[in-house]
């Protein structure tokens, strides 16, 4: 069909957008990757890791030291990473937005070299995220990544990056990237024959990831972009074993591992007992691996029986130091009598007493079979002990209630150390609070403007807040704060009112002295991009006011700051309605008046000034909901005024969410209005059938919701997929209506999509359905074509001033000059 070669065209966009090699097609929903120090973009294995810059937004941090390596000799492809570093010189955060909660690789990557006066081969830091401890008292001794993975159950991954006393801290790269659900399940096998339960929870660490009897499996061959180092330094007695290699014997069959359990080239390559000729050998194939001293491991073994001509010719056993792992291992039986399909077995070792741990395989000779053993690929991962650390007792990171062993001394001294130092930290807050105020009284009647020339509201607000009263958000203007009352607003950033983290930073609520409730978003300073997002939405946000837009009340622009200041909306993102929180669940109607509303919005938008505004991110947690479930649309940054300005530039940056982006704007990078119609229709779907856009932990088919919908809703059974708690409560005519307008939103070309108003048109007549306004025959009803309007809709597209004004309740654009905006935020910039 021609849809579903259009979707497949959709994937292989994405995946090209994503540069992924895996032929399964496994897009992680989250990934980052930062060339820490870098001026340049740099592309490892055809995965481009950002220019230093590019990250600023995702970085909190006292100072930037950027340092490059005087001789970059050395062109090998991960090592063009190590060229660069950012020295840290105090606690530093990076803070990652998440996409999808669940398991995450955090890759970090260290070689140190010389620069100024920092000699990083002696830097000694702490490096935390989520609770867990993953390095402390580290020194890099060099080149060396370090790989973690942790369940992220937050939205935001919080890397936080500490010197040790007197030292600083280096970085040369570091990955956030996703890793499917599936790779690490809850439970695993324990000794001599236990489960162990609640993997899911651990923060892992790969100590060693070895390929058996073969290469080296650089992340360019890995579907997940893991490194596979050979085994052959770790065995034991190297002569009593051999290589096999076939790798194109290897099968994988549904239910069993997959590619991105390991790669082919993994299974199908094997360390086999050298047992040559002699029908009596008898010993054990052995690996030693050194560990650490005082934690469990989770050891995955993988198998795949590439040596045997046919089944049941295998029987071996697997040992874990002295301990048997499995005895008799029939990988024949196991597998449903498939030769070479790959199988793997997870243990969870015991807590380490000795800093070697040694992996053996040996023949089982009871049934009188040649004696032989394999194995094809082992990963030890270091799980993190009770006080949620993985490499020791990191200072001045809090440990759980698991640490009481502790010296008692030793926790006097530190509590006593840590009133004192609170102590003095408070004075020093005070001392600057105060002396900030004073400043910023100093300087208020100099650096304060008001926005409007024509005095007005915004004026008065202004005089009253610097003789001290009241500061009201009376005035629908885009309106400039000083930063002390942004500061007062949110209680000093107070971390405990952040609401919401984005890609432009964090928002926090605010209250104004008047009981007046804000959202409070606050850009990560020095971020080039995010001054143009900022720019552009504070243009976007004074122009248009609508009921179904965010209104802006304020911004904020000094000592380089970046804040927007909107209305608060009570309730919240549409996303948390549909899914992944424990809001209640919208009923039909509300749903519909939901996308009634945000339609209306991107309508005007697209259609109520004299150039189409197109917003680019249309998704669903963009549309807020207030304290009366109606819909606004929010979050400008990206919008641009079009199409034209993408068919003059030659824009290469395709922008938007994942899941939610327009194909053909994939294909031609061209913008239109419609790329949000697409958008829309992708939001339709999620709110009908309450799950994430795109989910990978679910089947192929699946994963994507647009592509699965559009099947169901082809065969007319988009009722059998819908959010549970609507079922038996939808109208079926108004079902139809609705999916036949989401389908219409989906099509392949821009061209075929309805507009905005059309779409608006459609949602209403599926609410008249839903309420059984509608007399006559619904076959009918139901047959009507979506562009087939009454007058009454085609009066919403006109572009009629008058009719626009009336009915969206445009503001004088007049009362605000947009250069006048600009010139105080280039002003601002050069103090
Ligand atoms: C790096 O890549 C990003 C995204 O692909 C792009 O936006 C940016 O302009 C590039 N930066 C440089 C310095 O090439
Ligand atoms: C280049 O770097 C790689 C990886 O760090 C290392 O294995 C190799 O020996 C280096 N080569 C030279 C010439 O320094
Ligand atoms: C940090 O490591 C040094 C050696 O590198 C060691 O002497 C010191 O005791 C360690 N400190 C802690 C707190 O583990
Ligand atoms: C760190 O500094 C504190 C006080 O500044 C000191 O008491 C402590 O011993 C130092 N720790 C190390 C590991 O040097
Ligand atoms: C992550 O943790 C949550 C809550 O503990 C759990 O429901 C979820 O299944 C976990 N996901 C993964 C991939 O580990
Ligand atoms: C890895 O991939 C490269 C090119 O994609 C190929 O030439 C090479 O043989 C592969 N290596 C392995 C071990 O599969
Ligand atoms: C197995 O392969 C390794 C390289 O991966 C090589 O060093 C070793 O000599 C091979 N062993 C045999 C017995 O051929
Ligand atoms: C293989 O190793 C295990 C565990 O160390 C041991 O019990 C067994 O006897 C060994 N087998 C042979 C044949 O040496
Ligand atoms: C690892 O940390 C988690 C969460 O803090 C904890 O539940 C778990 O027990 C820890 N693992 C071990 C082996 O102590």
């Amino acid at each position: 069909m021609k849809c579903d070669t259009s979707f497949e065209l959709f994937l292989w966009a994405l995946s090209i957008l994503c540069l992924s090699r895996s032929s399964n097609g496994y897009s992680p929903p989250d990934n980052y990757l930062i060339d820490c120090g870098s001026s340049t973009n740099t592309t490892v294995s055809g995965r481009v890791f950002l220019a230093d810059k590019e990250a600023s937004k995702f970085l909190s941090t006292p100072q930037n030291v950027l340092a490059s390596a005087s001789n970059s000799l050395n062109s090998s492809d991960v090592s063009q990473l190590y060229q660069t570093a950012r020295v840290f010189t105090g606690s530093t955060r990076y803070t990652f937005p998440i996409s999808q909660g669940g398991r995450h690789w955090i890759r970090l990557y260290f070689s140190p070299f010389d620069y100024e006066s920092y000699k990083m081969s002696t830097a000694k830091f702490a490096v935390s995220a989520q609770d867990f401890v993953l390095l402390s008292n580290f020194t890099a001794s060099g080149s060396v990544m370090k790989e973690f993975s942790l369940n992220v159950t937050s939205s935001n991954l919080v890397v936080t990056i500490t010197p040790s006393n007197n030292s600083f801290a280096f970085l040369n790269a570091i990955e956030v990237v996703s890793m499917p659900d599936t790779l690490i399940q809850d439970d695993a096998n324990t000794l001599p024959s236990g489960k162990f339960q609640g993997l899911l929870s651990q923060a892992l660490e790969t100590v060693w990831r070895l390929n058996m009897g073969g290469q080296q499996v650089s992340a360019m061959n890995d579907t997940l972009w893991r490194n596979w180092d050979p085994d052959y330094d770790f065995l034991v007695q190297p002569n009593l074993a051999i290589n096999v290699s076939k790798v194109g014997a290897v099968k994988y069959v549904p239910g069993g591992p997959t590619q991105d359990t390991a790669p082919a080239s993994v299974y199908g390559t094997a360390t086999e007992m050298n047992s040559g000729s002699d029908p009596n050998s008898n010993f054990n194939v052995t690996w030693e691996f050194d560990v650490d001293v005082g934690f469990r491991h989770l050891i995955r073994f993988h198998f795949c029986d590439i040596v045997s001509p046919s089944l049941n010719q295998l029987y071996f056993n697997v040992y874990l130091d002295s301990s048997v792992v499995i005895s008799d291992l029939d990988l024949s039986s196991i597998l449903e009598n498939v030769l070479a399909a790959p199988y793997f077995f997870d243990l969870v070792s015991g807590v380490s007493v000795s800093n070697k741990l040694r992996v053996s395989v040996g023949p089982y000779t009871a049934n009188g079979a040649y004696p032989n053993a394999i194995l094809n690929g082992l990963e030890i991962m270091k799980m993190n002990n009770s006080d949620g650390s993985l490499n020791g007792v990191a200072a001045g990171i809090s440990s759980g209630p698991g640490s009481g062993k502790k010296n008692v001394g030793v926790v006097v001294g530190i509590t006593i150390g840590a009133l004192i130092a609170a102590l003095l930290a408070g004075v020093l807050f005070w001392w600057c609070r105060r002396r900030q105020q004073r400043l910023a009284k100093q300087g208020l009647s100099k650096t304060w403007m008001p926005l409007s020339t024509n005095g007005g509201n915004s004026h008065t607000m202004g005089s009253k807040y610097s003789n001290g009263t009241t500061l009201s958000a009376a005035s629908n203007l885009g309106y400039r704060f000083p930063f002390v009352a942004v500061q007062e607003a949110t209680n000093n950033f107070d971390e405990s009112w952040v609401i919401g983290i984005g890609g432009f930073g964090k928002v926090y609520r605010g209250e104004l002295n008047d009981g007046t409730r804000l959202a409070v978003k606050r850009g990560n300073p020095r971020s080039q991009q995010g001054l143009a997002e900022f720019q552009t939405e504070i243009e976007m946000l004074s122009q248009f006011r609508h009921r179904h837009l965010v209104s802006l009340i304020g911004y904020c622009d000094e000592k380089s700051e970046m804040i927007l200041i909107y209305e608060y909306m009570e309730n919240g993102t549409l996303k948390s309605h549909l899914y992944g929180s424990d809001h209640p669940s919208l009923s039909w109607k509300q749903r519909l008046e939901v996308c009634i509303g945000s339609a209306r919005g991107l309508h005007y938008l697209h259609t109520g000034y004299a150039k189409a505004v197109i917003h680019r991110d249309v998704k669903s947690a963009n549309i807020l909901l207030d304290e009366n479930l109606m819909a606004k649309v929010a979050d400008f940054g990206l919008s641009k005024t079009g199409p034209e300005i993408d068919q003059t530039h030659v824009s290469t940056a395709v922008k938007g969410s994942f899941g939610y982006l327009d194909p053909e704007y994939f294909r031609r990078q061209q913008l239109t209005e419609k790329s949000d119609v697409y958008s829309f229709g992708v939001v339709l779907l999620e709110v009908l059938c309450a799950r994430p856009v795109i989910d990978p932990s679910l089947p192929r088919e699946k994963v994507n919701l647009a592509e699965w919908a559009m099947k169901w809703q082809k065969k007319g059974q988009l009722d059998q997929i819908i959010d549970p708690t609507l079922v038996g409560k939808i109208r079926p005519d108004s079902l139809r209506k609705f999916g036949e307008t989401a389908e219409k939103c989906l099509a392949d070309f821009g061209v075929d999509r309805p507009s905005m108003g059309d779409v608006l048109w459609n949602l209403e007549y599926a609410l008249q359905l839903q309420e059984a306004v509608v007399q006559g025959d619904p076959e009918e009803n139901s047959t009507n074509v979506i562009g087939e309007l009454s007058p009454q809709v085609h009066n919403f597209s006109n572009v009629d001033p008058t009719i626009s004004t009336a009915q969206f309740e445009v503001s004088s654009v007049d009362d605000l000059s947009m250069s006048k905006v600009f010139s105080q935020l280039v002003n601002s910039e050069g103090r």
